[in-house]
């Protein structure tokens, strides 16, 4: 096995991690909107942070391994070599700053929650926690088709 065997490897394990947070993510994400009992809602609002964990980990992943990817194989790419690649890190870049963005309001929600659960909310908890909770759903799908676009990017590879 060839250095660039472990790098495409771990590219793949990455991506099993990315997908994993978004499909758990969003099961998760149902089963908290279904569920009316507040300690059962904040349990799978800590199990959603838990498993939101998995992207950073995951885009770390991503990084390296494509770096790897980039320098030994037998084919050297640069940033600019190839328009697929090129394309590939603009959505990735996407994908990594509207993760970021959702996290910290995915972690807004939790505090409202907590706060509604707990009896100590104010009059505006009430409708942020439902905007939020809409937002949450937007962001995985979001995530889940930027996903699917870089994948078919590294699949596909058209020429610009
Ligand atoms: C969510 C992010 C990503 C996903 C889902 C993804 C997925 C993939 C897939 C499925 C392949 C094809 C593997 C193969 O041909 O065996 C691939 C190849 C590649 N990826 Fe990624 N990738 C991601 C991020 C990155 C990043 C951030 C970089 C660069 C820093 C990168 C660089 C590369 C390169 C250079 C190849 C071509 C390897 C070769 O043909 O030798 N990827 N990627």
């Amino acid at each position: 096995m060839y250095p660039i065997h472990f790098s495409l490897l771990l590219h793949l394990v990455g991506m099993g991690l990315l997908f994993t947070a978004i499909f758990g993510g969003l099961i998760l994400h149902i089963q908290y909107r279904r569920t009316s009992d507040w300690p059962a809602k904040l349990v799978l609002l800590r199990s959603l942070r838990r498993i939101g964990l998995l992207s950073p980990l995951g885009v770390i992943i991503m990084i390296s391994s494509g770096v790897g990817n980039m320098t030994l194989g037998p084919n050297r790419y640069t940033l600019f070599s190839d328009g697929w690649l090129s394309m590939k890190l603009m959505v990735f870049a996407a994908m990594v700053l509207a993760g970021i963005y959702f996290g910290i309001q995915g972690a807004r929600r939790t505090r409202i929650a907590v706060r509604l659960a707990d009896g100590s909310s104010s009059e505006h908890d009430h409708p942020a926690l439902k905007a939020l909770d809409t937002q949450q759903v937007t962001a995985f799908l979001t995530q889940l088709v930027l996903m699917i676009g870089i994948l078919w990017l590294s699949i596909v590879r058209p020429h610009a």
